[in-house]
């Protein structure tokens, strides 16, 4: 029977299990891909397998610490050995639109630290072109419409822009991440220079980071209906 997109998330999370090894040093995704990930890894260390993580959000955090999953820090350990987490989108470049669950600026950052980032995703995630799912942007609440209007300006002088959304939490009010900000999803279609996006995005003061990961993903593991398979960055 061809695997659903649940059981395609977490066979891939269980594929990329074989890249653990004892001592390793992970970084811990957010969403529900990384959220298998967690779970499994769980169940191994508490089969005796010995790692050490850091998770990318307060709510891998909890998972993790309910798993029984040693944690640290960044600050007690600056340098991981591999990144484990979901994806947004991922083009055959195998650069990525990441922050659809908010954790964008701490994956970013605990990826960065890792000496390989290895992306879990089912097969929906696999795109010819990077943008159909909006760009999730991390801003600074103060100087809110300052910073809209420069990350408008901004696209425009590389694309066209789209409709810029402030997203909003359950609770009807601008959704906030684990780092107290503000998230703009832009609507743009299609992205058609990540890495010249990414570059202008980053040069606005207010914008905290953005979710494009441009040469930072090695590896990819997609389930599929019919199984795993794995692609490396070339
Ligand atoms: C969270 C992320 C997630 O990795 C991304 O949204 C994919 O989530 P899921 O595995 O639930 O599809 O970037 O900020």
């Amino acid at each position: 029977m061809p695997l659903n997109a649940d059981d395609q998330k977490r066979a891939a999370a269980a594929r990329a299990l074989e890249f653990v090894e004892p001592g390793t040093r992970l970084g811990l995704g957010t969403g529900s891909t990384a959220k298998h990930f967690v779970d499994l890894l769980g169940e191994r260390v508490r089969a005796g397998l010995d790692v050490i993580a850091v998770p990318t959000s307060e709510a891998t955090r909890a998972q993790a610490e309910a798993c029984g999953i040693r944690l640290t820090t960044l600050d007690e350990t600056p340098e991981l050995d591999l990144t484990v987490d979901g994806a947004d989108e991922i083009a055959p470049d195998m650069s990525l639109i990441k922050g659809g669950g908010g954790a964008l600026l701490r994956e970013k950052i605990v990826a960065a630290a890792s000496a390989r980032m290895l992306v879990i995703a089912d097969e929906s995630k696999c795109v010819a072109m990077l943008g159909a799912f909006p760009l999730p942007i991390e801003v600074t609440p103060f100087g809110f419409l300052a910073t809209l209007r420069a990350v408008d300006k901004a696209i425009a002088g590389i694309q066209r822009s789209g409709p810029l959304n402030l997203r909003m939490g359950k609770d009807g009010h601008a959704f906030v991440t684990d780092g107290g900000h503000w998230i703009i999803d832009a609507k743009l279609g299609r992205i058609d220079d990540p890495k010249a996006l990414a570059h202008a995005l980053s040069g606005i003061p207010g914008v905290m980071d953005h979710g494009l990961f441009v040469g930072m993903a090695a590896m990819a593991i997609i389930g599929a209906p019919a199984g795993v398979r794995i692609i490396e960055r070339t």
